[in-house]
């Protein structure tokens, strides 16, 4: 359907990674206290540290430049916003109970009721629901290390707080002459749009909704994974000061995303109407992906 790949071990193997790197960084960030050792969490979670390997080791420019004009040209689909909702739904691992996951629909309803129930407006409570719904790149056959993780800057050095920064020394960007200096290809204050960022499914999912949501939705979307900069505060020299407050909107939207999976199990199809009328409200029937 669409080019899309279809291979269901692959997909659950791609789920299984997904959700254990997603419940290492729900447990990160929602109890800082008890997970500040990361390389305890990462000792319990073997899955998560292979994961961060090859994310570190693979993210280049050059990587990121490709899968940009890859993916920038949205010719790999047509699709509704509902009707890819449903098709990401096939990512759900439950043959491993341990990992406590809850399927894609299920966390995009999550934290949009959550938003809904708290009266955020109607741009972010669409926000919520389709944040992830650039995992669809799992569908066209991307690894993990390009789909998921935390994202941070590439072409300027990697900032030292950034989770398991050992796994540099294997990325041939690291002994880049200018990409290795604190600003590499950037300048102070360049603005975090002019920065390219390591590729997944924020970045492809911002080109998908470029056209149609506002600069607040946009950015939400296209940096909800740079957990350096909204959680820990590093790349400031980044930012304008339209950077920081939009950023603002992205640290309100974080309580949803990381905070929501405790809450009920949404019933889909009683949601369905509601969301399906939000959708329209942003969107033509069919979008290109
Ligand atoms: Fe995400
Ligand atoms: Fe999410």
């Amino acid at each position: 359907m669409n080019g899309l790949y279809l291979d269901e071990r692959r997909l659950t193997e791609a789920a299984k990674v997904t959700n254990a790197w997603e419940s290492y960084v729900h447990e990160k960030y929602a109890t800082p206290v008890e997970f500040r050792d990361y390389n305890k969490a990462l000792s319990i979670q073997p899955e998560v540290a292979r994961f961060y390997k090859a994310n570190h080791e693979n993210q280049t420019l050059e990587h990121v430049l490709a899968m940009k004009k890859r993916y920038g040209q949205l010719d790999k689909a047509w699709m509704g916003v509902w009707e890819t909702l449903e098709i990401l739904n096939g990512l759900v691992d439950d043959s491993d109970p341990d990992m406590g996951d809850v399927t894609q629909i299920t966390h995009a309803l999550q934290a949009a009721e959550a938003a809904r129930r708290e009266g955020l407006p109607r741009w972010f409570i669409l926000t919520a629901l389709i944040h992830d719904m650039g995992k669809l790149l799992y569908f066209f056959g991307e690894q993990q290390w390009t789909v998921v993780g935390d994202t941070f800057p590439v072409g300027c050095r990697f900032a030292d707080n950034i989770v398991h920064r050992e796994y540099f020394a294997n990325n041939p960007d690291f002994y880049d002459k200018i990409y290795s200096t604190e600003y590499g290809i950037y300048s102070p204050q360049c603005g975090i749009d002019n920065v390219h960022l390591s590729y997944g499914h924020d970045e492809y999912m911002y080109q998908v909704c470029q056209k149609y949501l506002p600069p607040e939705a946009l950015f939400i979307i296209r940096y909800h994974s740079f957990f350096a900069c909204h959680c820990d505060g590093e790349y400031d020299w980044i930012m304008t000061d339209s950077d920081r407050e939009k950023l603002e909107w992205l640290k309100v939207f974080m309580r949803y995303d990381v905070c929501s999976k405790a809450t009920p199990e949404p019933d889909v199809q009683e949601l369905k109407p509601f969301y399906q009328a939000l959708i329209a409200e942003f969107f033509p029937p069919k979008i290109r992906w």
